[in-house]
This record gives C-alpha cells, structure tokens and sequence, in this order.
C-alpha cells in the first residue's frame, strides 16, 4: 500500500511560523531538514490485527508512520483508531480481553517481543487522552510527577518544569500559580497542561485521541497549532473526527472504515484532494460516517 523507502511519499510541511532553522535551542535532537530528506519512518505496524474476545476490532493494518511529522488518524465511530492508537505503545495490554497479532514496529524493534518492558515504552511514547484528566495535584507537581517516578527529578526540576509548560503553550497563563490545583483551569488549560505532562519526560512520540474533541473552538485552536508546532521535535499521532482539523494539520492521514480496516494511507493532501477509493471520498466529504 505504501510505496516502499519513503521516497516521494514525503512532502514538505508548509511552516507555520517557528521554522526550525530558527528554533534550534528548542531541541538537543539532531535536526533534519525535510525539504531534502524523507522523513524516517519511526513506527511500522506490519498485518497488525487487534481482537477483543472473539471480535476483530483491526484487521492486518499496514502503516508506517514518519518522523517528526503529525499522523492522522480518521474514520467513523468504532472502526479501531482508539485501539490502533493503543497498540503502539501496548495500552491495550491494560485490557483484558484484548489480544494483538502481527508486529508493531518502534525503531525497527517489535514492541511485542518478549523482551520489551511496556512500562518503558510508554516512557518513549507517551499519551494524551480526549478528557484532559490532570491529576488532583498542582500544576507544578502534575508536570514534576513523571520526572520524580522516573528519578529525573534532579536540581533542575523547576527548569525541567517551566521547559514543559513552555512548550505546550501554557506557561504564561500558569506561571504565577503553579501551586493552585490542575483541576481548577479551564478545560483547554488542562489539556494543555496534560500535554505538558506527557512532554515532560521527553517523549519520542505523543499520541492523542482527540484531544480537542471536548474543547471550545478556541481552546481546539490553541491545541491545533501546538500540535503543529511539536512536531517539530516529536512524532504526533492524533485521532480526530473532525476533517477539517485532519486535513489542517497532519502530513499524512490514515483512514479507517468499518470493520477495522485501513483503506488508505498517504499524504494528506492527496487523501483529502484525491482519494484512491470511492469510499474515503464518500467518507471525507460526510456521505456516510
Ligand atoms: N475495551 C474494549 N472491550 C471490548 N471491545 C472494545 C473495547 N474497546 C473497543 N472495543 C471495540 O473495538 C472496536 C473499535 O473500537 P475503538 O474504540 O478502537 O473505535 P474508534 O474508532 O476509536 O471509535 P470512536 O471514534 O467512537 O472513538 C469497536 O467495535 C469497539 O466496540
Ligand atoms: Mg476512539
């Protein structure tokens, strides 16, 4: 389906504003330069299947999701991008009944192999759920948590904090209170604040099931453009129902239909300006779904 090394898959991502020649203090990753160079895949799902009990929630996905690039994730209701987005970093091993076949690749290494320690991947790739869910705690310690657990919590904690915040694009309104509880912003502070506490730890890979779904258009645009501006040092998976928001700001798109299926995956331009299959059109255009 997707047409093998990259190649002519890969093309440039407009900028929208922090061009990343700019902003090299904001990252100690090596930078690349995507005008030149395809963007390397960093996660692959290989005849991926995902069953829960005796129903098949996906069935042999293929994808390969690129570097430092935004991945969208679109279908109607109950087609498998929730589960999709939970097999990469095993989430679904949370889930009973849940069983996954076929291979996910992180770097060329299955994360299902016996070896692989789940708790550590998720440290790799973390997540950011539809309902903003801050912990009962303060700002400052729901962004310090995930350092403390994993013993990064050293001098520069407060830096490691303001860092976080910072680039979620919410320290300016949390600075002078950052000891008032995380529960008490609004609804698209919080999520905000919950991805800085997913970036925090720094993360390869944040995925997102719609994390604006639940939001005010304003709050949904705030999210928007941070989404576009992380990846600029991450790798973005997000789930969104909403088509405009797809095709606004994700590189490539993936469509799910019913039954688990993926029908297409490719560029985003192209999926939204020129799909292959008659149901995606049907599907972006809001004939069914
Ligand atoms: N914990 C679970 N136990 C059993 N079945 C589940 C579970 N989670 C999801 N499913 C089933 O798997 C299928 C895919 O669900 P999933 O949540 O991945 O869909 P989705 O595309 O994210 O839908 P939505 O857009 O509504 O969030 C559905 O048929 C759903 O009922
Ligand atoms: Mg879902």
């Amino acid at each position: 389906m997707t047409p093998d090394g990259g190649g002519p898959g890969t093309v440039p991502k407009p900028q929208t504003g922090n061009a990343r020649a700019d902003d090299e203090s904001a990252t100690d990753r090596p930078s690349t330069d995507q005008s030149t160079h395809p963007a390397e895949t960093v996660i692959e799902s290989r005849d991926l299947d995902v069953f829960y009990g005796d129903d098949q929630a996906l069935q042999g996905i293929d994808m390969e999701i690129p570097e430092r690039q935004v991945t969208a994730l679109i279908g109607p209701s109950g087609c498998g991008k929730s589960t999709f987005l939970r097999s990469i970093n095993r989430m679904n091993d949370l889930i009973d009944v849940a069983r996954v076949e076929g291979e996910l690749y992180f770097h060329g290494k299955n994360v299902y192999d016996d070896d692989v320690d789940p708790v550590a991947l998720r440290r790799k790739i973390g997540m950011v759920f539809q309902k903003p869910n801050p912990f009962p705690k303060s700002i400052f310690d729901n962004v310090a948590y995930g350092l403390k657990v994993q013993g990064k919590a050293d001098g520069n904690l407060e830096e490691k904090v303001h860092t976080a915040l910072e680039r979620a694009a919410i320290l300016d309104e949390v600075e002078d209170r950052l000891d008032e509880s995380g529960l008490e912003l609004s609804g698209g502070q919080q999520q905000r604040l919950c991805i800085a506490r997913a970036i925090a730890t720094d993360p390869e890979v944040i995925l997102m099931d719609e994390p604006a779904s639940a939001l005010d258009p304003v709050a949904t645009s705030q999210i928007e453009d941070l989404v576009e501006e992380l990846a600029q040092e991450y790798t973005v998976v997000i789930v969104t129902h909403n088509m405009q928001q797809a095709a606004r700001i994700s590189d490539k798109t993936a469509v799910f239909l019913t039954g688990g299926e993926l029908v297409e995956f490719g560029d985003t331009n192209e999926i939204f300006e020129n799909p292959e299959h008659d149901r995606v059109e049907d599907y972006i255009t809001g004939k069914f779904g």
